[in-house]
């Protein structure tokens, strides 16, 4: 007798916060069937999602998750609706409530956002019957990028648990280490946040007891498995928490010469965009341990099994 399958709770992936270890763990599998499709040497296209209507709805800049999103949505081949913050009804002075709402009587299947409100998410999905899906919203999460960081690591490891890794720089702005948190924590590895006690918010560890805090870079690197290097938020105000982006680099700089000090295999992560000589150099980002580029190719599949499972609980098999 085959096992039943996993069921899927969710309708909407508003946060990792919500998700249980086996719903990441459904999500991740999830994507291997999808990662073999989008390596097929021609076509790359599964009927998925045929006749479902996705919006993606970007409030905010993006390039890499938009993108993405975009790819994964039209290798399920589903139907879709790019919606243009600049000119729409919104700089008419609509509300994100109306827009939705009106959004809604059009019956779209999935809705993928990302909005600088953090909550927004949540109070569309009390009001519509579409899914809905974080791209990020704010400073507060951005859940996808934290399962294709994960997707990474695992493949890259073969595991989570117990693993250790250094998330360093702008702790306090980022929704990409809000994301993360809860899902290495959840996972069990063993996360350590490295940057100025300007940019590690008190009372962290009340959330996250079990995460560590350093504020030496060079002390903290020869333990990490990998080291997850992010760029300083100044579109959130970051620049108000730094002395200067040189004295930020000449501490916490991910650079050729830190490098030396970590273990040999240790890999190195980014979300995008990178400042290239801010918080990372050229040689580290384009070095022999970055995965840098491989996070990205895996946003794909990830995001095909995210929006695949909320419409499909079962995790039926890759068509
Ligand atoms: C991140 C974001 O927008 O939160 N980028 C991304 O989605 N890949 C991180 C950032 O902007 O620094």
């Amino acid at each position: 007798m085959t096992a039943p399958r996993y069921l899927f709770p969710h309708r909407h992936l508003l946060g990792i916060q919500p998700l249980s270890p086996q719903d990441i763990t459904a999500i991740l599998d999830q994507a291997r069937g999808f990662e073999e499709v989008c390596e097929r040497p021609e076509i790359k296209i599964v009927p998925a999602l045929r006749k479902r209507l996705v919006v993606n709805l970007f409030f905010e800049n993006s390039t890499r998750t938009r993108n993405s999103f975009e790819i994964a949505e039209k290798r399920l081949s589903a139907e879709i609706i790019n919606f243009d913050a600049d000119t729409s009804s919104l700089s008419k002075g609509e509300t994100l409530i109306d827009t939705a709402l009106n959004l809604e009587s059009m019956r779209p299947d999935l809705i993928v956002m990302r909005h600088a409100a953090p909550g927004a998410h949540a109070l569309l999905a009390r009001h519509m019957r579409a899914n809905i899906v974080n791209a990020g919203d704010g400073a507060h999460e951005h859940p996808t990028q934290a399962l294709l960081d994960a997707y990474t690591l695992r493949k890259r490891f073969g595991r989570l648990e117990g693993l250790r890794i250094a998330i360093v720089g702008d702790i306090r702005n980022s929704r990409v280490v809000r994301s993360n948190l809860w899902l290495l924590t959840k996972l069990g590895a063993e996360v350590t946040l490295v940057g100025p006690p300007t940019l590690i918010p008190e009372g962290i560890q009340e959330t996250w007891p079990s995460v560590a805090i350093s504020h030496d870079l060079e002390a903290t690197l020869p333990d990490q498995d990998a080291v997850m290097m992010l760029r300083c938020q100044f579109e959130r105000g970051t620049g108000a928490f730094i002395p200067s982006q040189g004295e930020y680099a000449r501490f916490f700089q991910l650079n050729a010469a830190r490098m030396k000090l970590c273990k040999p295999d240790v890999a190195v992560l980014h979300p995008g965009p990178i400042n290239r000589g801010v918080e990372i150099t050229s040689e580290v980002a384009d070095g022999p341990n970055s995965l840098i580029l491989q996070q990205v190719t895996h946003g794909v599949p990830v995001r095909m099994a995210v929006l695949f499972l909320l419409c499909n609980p079962h995790g039926e098999q890759v068509p």
